[in-house]
């Protein structure tokens, strides 16, 4: 695991960004697996930014998120589809048909879980993931107690993750559940990158620092991988 400090949140951003543009630079069909949430934001506006510059960037290139909502439409403004139109893909030449989001809205969910990792095996696996943290060390939305051979699948929300989540559903009406890829599924990545910025974020960066390794900690999985580098601010 390679730690990376940054001043702020700025140079964090700068330099998540560049990961993402040298990696698709280097391999314009590169497959990303791609988070949401505050922290995100910065490297996406900057990766968008760039792509206005040298338009072609996202043509070949593939996506898979890491999770969304259950039981809300792909259109609603909380759900991580619209935080992904509002934040990369509308604004970059990516082809709809290479941007994959698990659908929360699917009539079997589990069905759509068995779907997506078939999708993401049959684009060739992940080459890139970049992932935020939660304060209680969840990676996408697996939760403390998680099994580190876990995959995509159906999970129910901590009440934690809900308030933390809260301001982005203005109606009060916080999901319940969720679609997430596995740890499992995270850990085939060839490749990690995890962003975490904020006094929220202070006691998980800490623990993850630390070496141990523990199902109660989710980010702790990512020690057993030979590629991940951490940038912290
Ligand atoms: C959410 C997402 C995670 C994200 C985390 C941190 O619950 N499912 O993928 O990494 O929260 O979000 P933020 O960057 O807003 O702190």
């Amino acid at each position: 695991m390679i730690w990376q400090r940054c001043e702020d949140y700025d140079a964090l951003s700068e330099a998540a960004a560049q990961i993402l543009l040298d990696a698709l630079a280097a391999n314009p069909r590169r497959v990303l697996g791609l988070p949401t949430g505050r922290t995100p934001v910065g490297m996406y506006r900057r990766v968008v930014a760039a792509c206005r510059r040298e338009y072609h960037c996202f043509r070949d290139a593939v996506t898979f998120n890491l999770d969304e909502y259950a039981g809300i439409a792909r259109e609603h403004p909380g759900s991580y589809f619209t935080f992904m139109r509002e934040n990369l893909f509308d604004a970059t030449d990516i082809d709809p048909r290479n941007a994959h989001i698990p659908n929360g809205a699917a009539p079997d969910l589990d069905a759509e879980c068995v779907h997506y990792e078939r999708e993401i095996a049959a684009a060739g696996g992940l080459d890139l993931t970049f992932l935020g943290l939660g304060s209680n060390g969840h990676i996408a939305f697996n939760e403390p107690g998680t099994p580190f051979d876990a995959r995509t699948r159906v999970v129910a929300l901590t009440e934690s993750t809900r308030r933390a989540n809260a301001p982005l559903f203005a109606d009060g009406h916080v999901p319940t559940h969720a679609i997430t890829m596995g740890i499992a599924t995270i850990l085939d990545s060839r490749a990690i990158v995890l962003l975490a910025i904020g006094e929220s974020k202070r006691d998980a960066i800490e623990r993850l620092r630390s070496g141990e390794v523990s199902v109660e900690f989710p980010a702790s999985a990512l020690h057993g991988h030979a590629d991940v580098r951490v940038l912290v601010a």
